[in-house]
């Protein structure tokens, strides 16, 4: 197969949601066939964009200016799925720039395992949702949606370390908290197809904060760093919002997040 940063950086560059889950959805196909074959394809080097192209819907506001729908209607539990859709097209891109950006890093074939995989996943949950928006009469792009979700990775493009203590074990590991409050409203309501695609989600995003904390460790091994002391340096220096509460503790132990990386943060946000 071509080495694996050209094809990340062909998902970044692709603007179109559906041509860019396809494309990611390839690739990771390809990616796995070769390893199944006891190959490990080149990685190379790429230039991606320094912000993944998107469609011209939706369009993008400041999250203070998305309009806020109650979740006790039918038209906000649908907002709430557009919002959730667009966490994971940005989630797709992530999971490609970590690939294509860091690629002159020397890394174990099983990083690129892992980030092609939770980059596989993130484009078919992207996929479940458009499919709970179709069915809904509505599709990705029909609401506005949050700007700035690609400063995390703006912010730390120039240090792969800070990319997985942000991304993977900060946003990510925020996915888990909050996701099965969402589950259990679309339960609520009724909504299978909505509690099916969340449940979905929500089982696999734990590998994906697992992969951050993994590969996070394999670094400061290498560098001959404290992991705790590290993470907690690395969330102050780029994640500006502070952690926050009610932690879901079980599933975070689950993906190697321990209480004294995230406990901490928090305490001293509030
Ligand atoms: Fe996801
Ligand atoms: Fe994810």
């Amino acid at each position: 197969m071509r080495p694996l940063a050209d094809c990340a950086a062909e998902v970044l560059s692709t603007a179109d949601a559906a041509e860019k889950t396809r494309l990611s959805r390839a690739h990771a196909a390809d990616w796995f066939a070769a390893r199944a074959a006891g190959e490990v394809p080149p990685v190379g080097r790429a230039d991606p964009p320094l912000r993944p192209a998107r469609p011209d819907r939706p369009e993008l506001l400041d999250p203070r200016e998305v309009p806020k729908r109650k979740p006790g209607s039918a038209e906000g539990r649908t907002a709430m799925l557009h919002a959730v859709a667009h966490i994971e097209l940005n989630a797709v891109d992530l999971h490609w720039d970590v690939i294509a950006r860091f690629a002159h890093i020397p890394m174990p074939a099983g990083f690129y395992d892992d980030w092609v995989q939770a980059a596989d996943e993130e484009s078919k949950h992207f996929g479940l949702l458009s499919d709970c928006l179709a069915a809904r009469g509505a599709h990705y792009g029909a609401l506005p949606a949050h700007a700035g979700m690609w400063r995390a990775a703006e912010d730390t493009a120039e240090d792969i370390m800070g990319r997985l203590a942000v991304v993977p074990m900060v946003l990510e590991a925020r996915g888990l908290d909050v996701t099965p409050d969402m589950i259990a409203l679309f339960r609520r309501h009724d909504e299978t197809d909505a509690v099916a695609a969340l449940e979905t989600i929500y089982a696999e995003e734990v590998s994906h904060v697992a992969y951050g904390s993994k590969w996070f460790h394999f670094l400061c091994g290498r560098h001959e760093e404290d992991p705790k002391e590290t993470f907690h340096a690395l969330v102050r220096r780029y994640f500006k919002g502070g952690l926050k509460p009610p932690f879901n503790t079980e599933k975070r132990a689950e993906a190697g997040l321990p209480p004294d990386f995230y406990w901490p943060l928090a305490e001293e946000a509030r």
